[in-house]
């Protein structure tokens, strides 16, 4: 099952039932967008504007709100994932805290292919940061095919994964690496991933890939039409090549970490 619902994220996961989700990965608005706010494009500087979704007067109240649903969806041994930068994730952090989440960790992801920064006043950005919570210290991670993944050595909470070329038009794609390394190490095939806030799909996508059941919001059309017809694609070209199944890992793997 793979349903992406054009519609207010905070609406849809409060009508999802009650702790159905194994895995949320939320990749929100992180209100950089604005006069205030400069990108590079083409080599050159230009005011930051990924679309009127970008933009939110309060911020926080609209963290809060929509974490909130994300908890009335998520498992009890799940875990939700939220990127973000500098410009959201003090709130997203202070919203977890004051909705009495477990933070397991805060995940560096640097981008060494990052854009320079032409304005010469601080360090260039290269780096998001993706906290990683659940309802209670019981939660599914699976540690040992995160071991296995970084070559036989205990997973960091730095992840190297280059930005790549967009396969859309969303300003905000996410790279397909990201999405599968969460994932692996937090569902299991047949789990339920919900993206609130879905995008071109990359989470989509990637959990179908992976035999993952899906469902995602988008507010925007476009997106969610583009969304529907990737994951479309892939039934598409699945169909032609007609793959090997694809190995999944081992389940005796999965583990539920109790941690102090
Ligand atoms: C940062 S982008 C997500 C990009 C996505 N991870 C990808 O790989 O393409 C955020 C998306 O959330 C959508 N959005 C913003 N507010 C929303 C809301 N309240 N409910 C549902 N979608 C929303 C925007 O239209 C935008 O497409």
């Amino acid at each position: 099952m793979n349903t992406i619902h054009c519609m207010d994220c905070i609406e849809g996961l409060r009508a999802l039932a009650p702790g159905c989700a194994r895995l949320i990965f939320a990749d929100p608005p992180y209100n950089l967008s604005g006069a205030a706010h400069r990108t590079v494009q083409s080599g050159k500087r230009v005011v930051c504007d990924k679309g009127r979704w970008d933009q939110i007067k309060d911020v926080h109240k609209f963290n809060e709100q929509w974490i909130e649903a994300c908890l009335h969806a998520l498992a009890d041994d799940g875990t939700l994932w939220i990127s973000g930068t500098l410009h959201n994730h003090p709130s997203v952090g202070m919203a977890l805290k004051q909705l009495n989440c477990w933070i397991i960790n805060d995940v560096i992801w640097f981008k060494r292919n990052a854009p320079p920064l032409l304005s010469a006043n601080r360090l260039a950005p290269s780096t998001e940061l993706i906290w990683v919570a659940s309802k209670s210290k019981r939660y599914y991670f699976n540690y040992r095919l995160a071991k296995e993944i970084n070559g036989g050595k205990q997973m960091r909470n730095m992840w190297e994964i280059s930005a790549t070329r967009h396969v859309t038009p969303h300003p905000a794609e996410k790279p397909v690496a990201l999405l599968e390394r969460i994932i692996n190490i937090a569902s299991e095939p047949g789990d339920l991933v919900v993206d609130p806030f879905t995008g071109s799909g990359t989470t989509a996508v990637v959990a179908h890939a992976l035999g993952r059941n899906f469902t995602g919001f988008e507010l925007d059309e476009n997106y969610a039409a583009m969304a529907r017809k990737r994951v479309a694609d892939i039934d598409i070209e699945s169909r032609i090549n007609q793959p090997a199944p694809r190995q999944t890992h081992d389940p005796t793997a999965a583990q539920i970490h109790l941690l102090d």
